[in-house]
């Protein structure tokens, strides 16, 4: 093992934190929890407590608190890495020094300190904050914050004082270099002094995705400028590579879906009414980091910046880097309102939540901010809007959603199919060859396949009625649905509704009126003997997702029938219908190549 990060979790894993204090000092089980004196401040009655399902300890006296690495570095008052070691011989778990060298030791005990000195800070700034007479109380409360939102994002104040952190750190004995280092301290410009670098501002602290504080956003309690002021880039903080508030939307995240939005108060104003599946980018232009990061935890997200030049320009530039990440993208449409913070003061959570449903698809956005260029009234102005949605729509990658946006424009525009198809593919678009062409090959492929189906399905017939032991592998893979044949579909709800636990026989099969015919097949069909389960549980599966998308297929082209010859439907209602089904084609097509 030489990953740091492997090493630092197996220890962990290997040294029960319960195991560990406990042979320190005494402690006492209570509930799920373990409760003991503290051990690193005087007390009579214990506020020590130990989780064993988190696998961490905290004092509510003096406010200790970490895993059962930070334990024994305070215990046997050592460094992180000396720490490790220790639990490391203690489990067995080996390190291999050689690949840690002197460097990232020495790195990873200063990133260490930091994360400390930062914890510290928040401390700090949340005390002062919960002086009630305080600014930067009432500029919250002013704002509309509640105590228990305050406490969660663990807000604070930085008070209108040169000094106070500093001496407060120097005094919990980090060095002078340290608070520089975690851009909590600044010198002065004659080099004489040191002296805090927020002063008189609310503190965000900003956490990395795990929950440590790696940094601090201070806001001004006026006007003045900068509004905002964040630490300075450390070895913990790169503003490029963070979200804000991820460590708590990661466990809120809602239909597959991350809201990312620009700033702090959004985050936290969001989460007030009970949104909390949301991500700030922190005002910055998004980055590619970020869009990865976000991919690792949802497939979609929702873009919810600003209602502003900046905001929206922003927003044009961040959907194309998540979508490159292959993020399914859409925008919200605030409205009249500036920004996520003030629709949903406005509108409450039924009205943000109403947006959400209503957000838009990322090609309908471009498109529709393409549209507010032209005049549409202007034949002029048509065809250059449609050339440049041309050049939107060429980007699409799927067939289908191609499909669904050349007939809305053309729709729009009076422009035929297609021209607008030539204006993306070039003067050579045969449409009508082409499509031919697609469609005669695809048939003669489906044929091929349909053989190798049939096969596959009765091979796990055969073995769901020979061998007991793949039965739940088969049942915790497959749904009835994807079967073809009704008698597959009658032995299998046969077999679940009467909980058969036994080997089925011939006899029984024809019992429950099972086709003579289909029983030959199923107790005849070769099986090799280096047959892969795993294969045909996922030919079957992909085939029934293609059986899914046809009949999608179908009643997509039975909706476009149905609005070229009747005049009297409601379009927009169909077009909606469309779209629904061009997302759920896409999301189709999405699980089909997922499985190998
Ligand atoms: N930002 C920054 N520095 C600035 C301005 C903004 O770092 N001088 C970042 C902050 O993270 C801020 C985000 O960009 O949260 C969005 O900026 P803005 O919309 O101006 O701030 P809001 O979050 O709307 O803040 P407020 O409602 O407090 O004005
Ligand atoms: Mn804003």
């Amino acid at each position: 093992m030489n990953d740091m990060h492997e090493i630092i979790e197996e220890i962990k894993s290997r040294n029960d934190i319960v195991d560990i204090i406990s042979s320190y000092i005494q402690v006492k089980s209570a509930g799920l929890n373990y409760k003991a004196l503290c051990p690193f401040h005087s007390e009579k009655t214990p506020s020590f407590s130990i989780s064993t399902q988190k696998q961490i300890y905290k004092c509510f006296g003096c406010g200790e608190g970490g895993d059962v690495i930070n334990f024994v570095m305070k215990m046997e008052n050592i460094d992180f890495m000396e720490a490790l070691e220790f639990l490391a011989q203690k489990s067995g778990v080996e390190i291999n020094k050689g690949k840690i060298s002197d460097e990232s030791k020495e790195n990873i005990n200063k990133k260490q300190k930091l994360y400390q000195i930062n914890l510290d800070a928040a401390r700090y700034f949340f005390k002062s904050m919960s002086d009630l007479n305080n600014n930067g109380y009432k500029y919250l409360k002013n704002r509309g914050l509640d105590d228990k939102v305050i406490k969660y994002f663990g807000l604070g104040y930085s008070r209108n004082d040169w000094n106070d952190l500093n001496n407060y750190l120097l005094k919990k004995g980090y060095n002078q270099q340290n608070l520089i280092d975690a851009g909590l301290a600044i010198q002065t410009k004659n080099k004489k002094k040191h002296i805090n670098r927020f002063r008189n501002r609310v503190m965000f602290p900003i956490f990395d995705q795990r929950g440590k504080v790696i940094a601090f956003g201070g806001r001004v309690l006026d006007n003045s400028l900068p509004k905002y002021l964040n630490s300075s880039e450390t070895i913990l903080f790169n503003k490029r590579k963070n979200l804000y508030g991820l460590n708590f939307a990661k466990k809120n995240i809602k239909n597959d879906t991350l809201i990312i939005v620009e700033g702090y108060m959004d985050v936290i104003s969001l989460f007030q009414y009970g949104v909390k599946n949301v991500v700030a980018s922190l005002g910055t232009a998004l980055t590619i980091e970020q869009a990865k990061l976000i991919k690792k935890y949802t497939n979609k997200v929702i873009v919810a910046y600003d209602n502003d030049e900046a905001g929206i320009n922003a927003t044009l530039k961040a959907i194309d880097i998540l979508n490159g990440v292959n993020l399914n993208v859409k925008v919200l449409n605030l409205g009249k309102c500036k920004d996520p913070d003030e629709y949903i003061r406005r509108e409450g959570l039924e009205g943000f939540n109403k947006l959400l449903e209503d957000s838009i698809p990322l090609i309908q956005f471009k498109i529709d901010i393409s549209k507010q260029k032209y005049n549409l009234n202007n034949d002029q102005d048509i065809l250059l809007f449609t050339k440049n949605v041309a050049n939107i729509i060429k980007n699409i990658k799927s067939p289908i959603e191609v499909e669904y946006y050349i007939n809305k424009i053309s729709k729009e525009t009076n422009i035929s199919i297609h021209a607008i198809n030539s204006e993306i593919y070039g003067e050579n678009y045969k449409f009508n060859k082409n499509k031919k062409n697609f469609k005669q090959k695809e048939m003669e492929e489906i044929k091929i396949k349909q053989n190798g189906i049939e096969i596959a399905e009765k091979q796990i017939i055969h073995i769901f009625l020979n061998n007991k032991k793949y039965r739940k592998d088969i049942l915790m893979n497959l749904d009835i649905d994807d079967f073809s044949f009704k008698e597959s579909k009658e032995i299998l709800n046969y077999i679940i509704k009467s909980n058969e636990l036994d080997i089925i026989t011939i006899d029984k099969l024809k019992k429950i009126g099972i086709s003579e015919e289909y029983i030959q097949d199923v107790y005849n069909i070769n099986i090799d003997s280096n047959i892969n389960l795993n294969d045909i549980i996922n030919t079957l599966q992909k085939n029934s997702l293609k059986r899914k998308r046809d009949c999608l297929l179908k009643r997509q082209h039975e909706l476009q029938q149905k609005k070229q010859n009747d005049k009297n439907i409601e379009a927009s209602e169909v077009d909606r219908e469309l779209l629904d089904i061009a997302m759920k084609i896409i999301q189709l097509e999405k699980e089909m190549k997922n499985i190998l």
